[in-house]
């Protein structure tokens, strides 16, 4: 919804009929505010075929799984918004034996696609808020410059994010790693969807 008032937006699922009625809900939803927006849904294969940018929105147990069913990464962005968390009692940051999931999927990905940690640490909630602002700081890393630099003017298209770069792909797990904290910190709290603004 909110990417596609500014870019042409494609949603993949392994269930096309699911990914077109997203798409017909954003589309219905945007125009009813006014906007104008460019949405569509597909399989997640045709989605990747006709995609510069590829966000991979998907729990961090299914990535492996996803990833090696799906072609033609070569040369694309592709961005990690993944925490792999577990809990008991608390949250607790979980990562694979590479340090970070950004670093598992690079592993899985050729070497010519063009990995790009983002959007980790904001609340799905506040996304689907539509009539609300998003006034959050985004941390962005990766050890491609100009695909950094791209996802970063995405960020910076959306409300009112502001991306800021945290440097080499090597970053992640720290990024990662604050999703946790602040679902503890929101838990203890007595707090909805706390996010990052660094000032
Ligand atoms: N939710 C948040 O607030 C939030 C915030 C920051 C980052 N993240 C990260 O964003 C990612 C997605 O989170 P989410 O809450 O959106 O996850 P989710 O709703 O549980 O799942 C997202 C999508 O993953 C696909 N999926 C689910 N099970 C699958 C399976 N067995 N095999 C293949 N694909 C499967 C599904 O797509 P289809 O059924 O359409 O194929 C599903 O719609 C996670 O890595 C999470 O750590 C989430």
């Amino acid at each position: 919804m909110r990417l596609s008032v500014h870019y042409d937006v494609a949603i993949g699922s392994r269930d096309e009929a699911k990914a077109c009625s997203s798409s017909e809900c954003t589309v219905t939803l945007l125009r009813g505010r006014g906007l104008s927006c460019s949405c569509r849904g597909g399989g997640n294969q045709e989605v990747l075929d006709v995609s510069d940018v590829v966000i991979l929105a998907i729990p961090f147990k299914h990535v492996r799984q996803t990833i090696e069913q799906l072609s033609g990464f070569e040369g694309k962005i592709v961005i990690s918004p993944v925490n792999p968390m577990a809990r008991s009692g608390h949250f607790y940051y979980d990562p694979p034996a590479e340090g970070s999931a950004a670093e598992f999927i690079k592993g899985l990905l050729p070497e010519e696609a063009r990995l790009v940690t983002a959007f980790n640490n904001i609340a799905g909630n506040r996304w689907r808020a539509i009539d609300e602002e998003l006034d959050y700081s985004v941390a962005v890393c990766s050890d491609d410059e100009d695909a950094k630099k791209t996802v970063m003017d995405i960020v910076n298209s959306v409300s009112r994010l502001r991306a800021y770069d945290a440097g080499p792909l090597a970053v992640s797990s720290i990024i990662e790693s604050i999703t946790p904290l602040l679902l503890n910190i929101a838990r203890f709290n007595k707090m909805k969807d706390v996010g990052v603004l660094f000032r």
